[in-house]
Order: structure tokens, then C-alpha cells, then sequence
């Protein structure tokens, strides 16, 4: 079966489990901060563990970013795929289109011969333009399937590394740097106790929502990233990580 495949870093798995209290670990060789190959690894390991959850008529949220991304290329066809629809977690937040939400959708689904629905809405938006939008019919309707869905994916990521990746202005910087913001995920940033410094306007998923899925997938590797993961699950509330050696040995020797 899956786990017994992997089971170079058993140890490893169960102490990080123990660690973060989540249901299911999958440790990958390597640190994916220097090697690609590893974020490679990363994006297989979510493919298996995604296709011996899915099952028919699921709707699967996914984010943005470069592990997701990698996802998306190791994404291969599912067996029960063809009655399932990927949809990006949440609207714009500030990424280019390669690591956008939307572009990762859609790919995930052609590759695993299902179906998805895009979000179109502009990045950022304005408090007035985020009411009217979510009263529009076509974005009502893929809301909802949002927020009922019961498998997401999605990254994590260092705080100012995402920032500035995202061009936040400088009044965001501010206010991640008066809250000592440590982690993002889902366009929330969040400090070492994992409480929300900022989040990014924008329309889908909340953080909140997390508790009503039944699988939420966390895919972040990289030594580098050890201390977003750990801020991270001090709130979320996503119950599978899979992530890389170098990551999960510089987590255990945080307190
Ligand atoms: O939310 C977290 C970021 O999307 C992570 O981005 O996978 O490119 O590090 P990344």
C-alpha cells in the first residue's frame, strides 16, 4: 500500500506527527530549498496520497505557488477524477500566473482527467468591490462549492518571502513586521503563535472553513521553511503534511 512504500523515514514521520498533532506525515528525502528534484518528490508523494482519497463527485481546493505547482506536473490520471472538480481555494493574491490558483487548477484537472472551475476576480480588491462581486451569480456558485469541499491542497510559506514575492506595499510590510508575521498560507499571515497578523481581501476560503473538510493537505518542504510550518499549525487545521527531511529535522529541534 502507500504508507508501507514509504517508509525510509517512519521515525521521522511519527515524531513530527507527534510534534504537530496531525493525522498523517510523508517525509521525502532531501531539502527542496536547494534541489528541485525533492519539490519533484514532494508533488508525487501529494499525487499518491490524493488518489487513494479521492472518490467520486469531490470537489478538491487547491492554492497557489511553486509546490503546488509541482502538484499540478506530477499530476497524473485518477481513477475516480472524471466526476471531480478542482477549484482554486481562494481569488487573486498577488501571484504571477504560473503560481496562480486558478492556473494550477486547471491544470490538475486535465492531467487527472477531471473537471474544474476557475475564479476570475481581480488582485487586490476593494472592500466595495469584494460586496458586489460576491453577489454576482457565476461567483456565488463556485463559492459555494468552495465552501463545501472536502479535500484542499495547499502551501505554506515563509511570511516576508511570500510579501515580497506578492509586491505587498509597504504599509502590508509594516504590518507584518509590527506583528512579526512568520507564516503564510491561503493569503493569511500569521505570527509564531500562529495568530493572524494580516489577510489578504479576497473572496473563497476561510481560514475557519478548514475544520468542515475532511482532508486538508499541506505540501511545504525546505529547511528554510521550519518555522512557517510550525507557526502555521499552532492555527491550521489541516490534518496531512507532506513536506521534506530537511524541514521535519529542523522542526524537531525547535522547542
Ligand atoms: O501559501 C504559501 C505559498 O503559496 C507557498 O509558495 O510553494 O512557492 O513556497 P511556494
Amino acid at each position: 500500500s502507500f504508507m508501507s512504500e514509504i517508509s525510509e523515514f517512519r521515525v521521522l514521520e511519527s515524531q513530527i506527527k507527534d510534534k504537530l498533532q496531525l493525522e498523517h506525515v510523508i517525509i521525502v528525502s532531501g531539502n527542496s530549498d536547494t534541489q528541485q528534484s525533492v519539490k519533484q518528490d514532494m508533488g508525487k508523494a501529494c499525487v499518491q496520497f490524493l488518489s487513494s482519497i479521492l472518490t467520486s463527485n469531490q470537489t478538491i481546493a487547491v492554492t497557489g505557488g511553486t509546490s503546488m505547482a509541482e502538484v499540478a506536473n506530477q499530476m497524473k490520471p485518477l481513477k475516480h477524477a472524471a466526476n471531480c472538480t478542482f477549484v482554486p481555494a481562494r481569488g487573486g493574491l498577488g501571484e504571477q500566473v504560473e503560481n496562480q490558483a486558478n492556473t494550477i487548477c486547471a491544470q490538475m484537472a486535465k492531467k487527472a482527467n477531471g473537471n474544474y472551475r476557475m475564479l476570475y476576480v481581480p488582485d487586490p480588491l476593494s472592500e466595495e468591490t469584494y460586496h458586489s462581486i460576491i453577489e454576482e451569480p457565476a461567483i456565488k456558485d463556485i463559492l459555494e462549492m468552495i465552501h463545501e469541499t472536502k479535500i484542499v491542497l495547499h502551501s505554506i510559506g515563509d511570511a516576508f518571502t511570500m510579501a515580497k514575492r506578492r509586491k505587498a506595499s509597504e504599509q502590508v510590510l509594516n504590518k507584518l513586521r509590527s506583528g512579526n508575521a512568520v507564516s503564510e498560507a491561503f493569503g493569511y499571515y500569521l505570527d509564531e503563535q500562529g495568530e493572524v497578523v494580516y489577510k489578504v481581501r479576497t473572496v473563497g476560503m476561510q481560514l475557519e472553513e478548514l475544520e468542515q473538510a475532511q482532508y486538508v493537505i499541506a505540501v511545504a518542504g525546505g529547511s528554510s521553511k521550519a518555522k512557517a510550518i510550525q507557526s502555521y499549525f499552532k492555527q491550521g487545521k489541516s490534518n496531512v503534511l507532506i513536506t521534506d527531511e530537511a524541514a521535519a529535522q529542523e522542526l524537531l529541534k525547535g522547542s
